[in-house]
């Protein structure tokens, strides 16, 4: 495996999916992470993610000096690199130059690192800090017209750099260089492969779990579903699944979720609890997102908690919550940024305190698109596989301000609109996310010679690759025009229909 420390970089999960994609397993740990983890893990190398701070700033990140003399192959991308200079006795310029963006590499040598690159090459760059001198036993492979040192290696010691991102796409010979640091250089083994992982997934909850059963709370989305069904073709009927349906889910959506697990995956034990009326109830007057986020996340635990107190008492052998936790949630989750200001609580399933349960997540180790080809490997149809994120507090952020049975009816007639024309035009998967807001305001229009007064529908396409930030989606005006229609004419109570070209950041995805 390799290892990839993060000084706090936007880019640290790309460098660990690059490795993953070359099939080298690749975890990613915090940057003061002990000699003993490291240890542990016994990693085939390690690469030093970029990081915000400059090396000599009070505070900035740092790692234990001595990962340098393991003698376990070191890569510093950017940050990482003026790191190692640091401590090898390098000199580091702070705040002496800008360079962002693409780049013209100048390779002098190929040495290991560069192997396969040309003389001139197209790199990225994201620095405002530069090694201007290391010592001699450090070989300078490339440079650009205003970084002296762009790449280095030093055999003896296994320690390489590159001052420029190798993981991000506009350095198109950055996956070359993986490869040789990976493979050349670490001599790591290909061997992390999805569909190896999903016997060995079965293999470990079966040993993990024994004879006890779990029980989980399946949402209807991709990482519920697929763990689910990963931990029923381990367990079988020894799996409890638990549905909440707080009333704020998409028309339609309960039906569906019944069928499919009752129907088409065949679980025993499948329980769909309608708690509608007990969070509609709780949400009247509401009106506050963040009253209305902690009242849903609460109110679900306190459902949740009761359906499988009430399961335990009748099978005792339940010993297990199972998760859908996939690995982006645990990095995020265990690194609570000091500084990073809370924009919304995001509301999972968290372990009811009450419960004497242990924690199972197969899913714990794998990012979203490895979980989507587990499972297509375990069969799960393509409308569940595909499906866009939807959050847990569901249709209710979506309704802006109060939440009144009128209003969910009109969200959820316009949202049904706008996603089947979404898919009708091809669209859906071309979006990382679409669906309808309502605003609580009303306008005046006519309609049939008549005056009207109703809400407004806003329509939110957005592209994304991770959620952290999104573009509105460029949908065709035809496309546009016959949502509007459509809504206009099919739902009782709406008389306008806007579309939102809000980027994000500034905007988030969601409404509240
Ligand atoms: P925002 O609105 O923060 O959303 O830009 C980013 C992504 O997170 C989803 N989202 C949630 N998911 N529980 C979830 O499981 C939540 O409480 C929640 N709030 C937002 C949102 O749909 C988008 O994909």
């Amino acid at each position: 495996m390799i290892l990839v420390l993060n000084f706090g970089a936007q880019y640290a999960h790309l460098i660990a999916r690059r490795v993953r994609e070359l099939g080298v397993y690749s975890e990613i740990l915090p940057c003061d992470v002990s000699l003993k983890e490291i240890g542990k893990l016994k990693p085939d190398g390690i690469i030093l993610s970029g990081g915000p701070a400059s090396v000599y700033e009070p505070n900035s990140p740092t790692m234990d000096r001595k990962i340098l003399g393991l003698g376990i192959p070191v890569l510093g991308i950017c940050y990482g690199l003026q790191l190692i200079a640091k401590f090898v006795g390098g000199e580091v310029l702070a705040g002496k130059l800008k360079e962002f963006g693409s780049r013209e590499l100048i390779v002098k040598k190929n040495g290991k690192l560069l192997k396969g690159l040309s003389r001139k090459e197209q790199i990225w760059m994201s620095h405002g800090d530069l090694v201007e001198m290391l010592p001699k036993d450090f070989e300078v492979l490339a440079s650009t017209d205003s970084c002296p040192i762009a790449a280095f290696e030093n055999n003896a010691r296994r320690i390489y750099g590159a001052q420029f991102h190798v993981e991000v796409a506009h350095t198109p010979k950055g996956t070359q260089i993986l490869k040789n640091f990976v493979f050349d250089i670490c001599k790591a083994k290909k061997d992390w492969q999805i569909e190896s992982i999903s016997k060995k997934l079965v293999k470990e909850i079966k040993k993990e779990v024994g004879k006890s059963s779990v029980i989980m709370g399946v949402s209807g989305g991709v990482d519920s579903t697929v763990a689910a069904t990963l931990l029923h073709k381990a367990l079988g009927s020894k799996l409890y699944c638990v549905f909440v349906d707080h009333g704020l889910i998409r028309k339609g959506e309960a039906e569906e979720v019944k069928n499919f697990f009752e129907r088409k995956l065949n679980f025993k034990h499948f329980y769909f609890i309608d708690a509608s009326h007990i969070f509609l109830e709780k949400l009247k007057g509401i009106t506050e997102p963040e009253e209305k986020r902690k009242i849903i996340g609460h109110t679900f635990i306190e459902v949740f908690e009761s359906k499988v107190l009430e399961l335990e008492k009748k099978h005792k052998d339940i010993k297990f919550l199972g998760q859908g936790t996939i690995y982006p949630d645990r990095i995020e989750s265990a690194q609570p940024s000091k500084y990073a200001s809370k924009i919304k609580s995001h509301h999972n399933v968290t372990l009811p305190e009450k419960m004497a349960l242990k924690i199972i997540e197969p899913l714990k180790e794998l990012y979203k698109d490895e979980v989507r080809k587990l499972g297509k490997e375990l069969k799960i149809p393509d409308e569940i596989i595909s499906r866009h994120p939807f959050p847990g507090p569901g249709l209710a952020i979506r309704i802006l301000g109060e939440i009144t049975d009128e209003r969910l009816r009109i969200l959820k007639e316009a949202d049904y609109i706008f996603i089947e024309e979404l898919r009708k035009f091809g669209y859906y998967d071309k979006t990382w996310q679409a669906f309808a807001a309502l605003l609580p305001v009303k306008t005046v229009g006519v309609m049939g010679d008549a005056r009207t007064y109703e809400y407004v529908i806003s329509l939110r396409a957005v592209t994304s690759v991770d959620a952290m930030t999104a573009d509105w989606a460029k949908l065709p005006n035809e496309l546009l025009g016959s949502i509007s229609n459509r809504i206009i004419n099919e739902v009782r109570g709406v008389n306008r229909v806007v579309y939102d070209i809000t980027q994000k950041p500034p905007g988030t995805i969601e409404y509240e």
